[in-house]
């Protein structure tokens, strides 16, 4: 395991829609030791949650730290999201130092593969529900910063 260089906002790679994973590919060592890193680099980073594309690999996987400690999620879509939305303060591993209010969906229903390669379909609230969220952006090529941006020049008109 070894903790890999956390990319910045600037790069390319945090702008660009991740690509899918065969799901053969979670069996190579190569792949393991990769999810191996993302857990270990966010925690060295104290995170609660990295996406590939922060580490210069643009594929669709995540880490989210949840009760149960790490979860890997590949090929992540969302099956639902809540019209109930919640502002909260988020930062980002790539956007170091600053912090802002995020409005999210306050649950969303989650589904993707395992690190064993297992389906896995489950609902999250609140907080660990941002999270989802948040690195779902990251997937494709968005940064927090871009929501709050956004959801500011709405408010402008309203
Ligand atoms: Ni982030």
């Amino acid at each position: 395991m070894a903790v890999r260089t956390i990319v910045v906002d600037g790069d390319p790679v945090l702008r660009q829609r991740a690509q899918e994973v065969d799901p053969k590919e979670l069996k190579t060592e190569e792949f393991k030791t990769l999810l191996d890193d993302m857990v270990e680099t966010m925690y060295h980073a104290n995170g609660v949650g990295i996406a590939a594309p922060q580490i210069g690999v643009s594929r669709r996987i995540f880490i989210a730290e949840s009760a149960q400690g790490p979860i890997a999620l590949i090929n992540p879509v969302f099956t639902k999201k809540s019209w109930k939305t919640l502002n909260g303060e988020e930062g980002c591993l790539s956007v170091p130092g600053k912090f802002d209010k995020v409005r999210r969906c306050k649950s969303v229903t989650i589904e993707g593969l395992t690190a064993a390669g297992a389906k896995i379909s489950f609902t999250a609230e609140n907080f660990f529900a941002r999270i989802l969220q948040h690195e779902m952006d990251h997937l494709d090529g968005y940064l927090y910063v871009d929501r709050v941006k956004e959801q500011k020049s709405k408010r402008g008109k309203e």
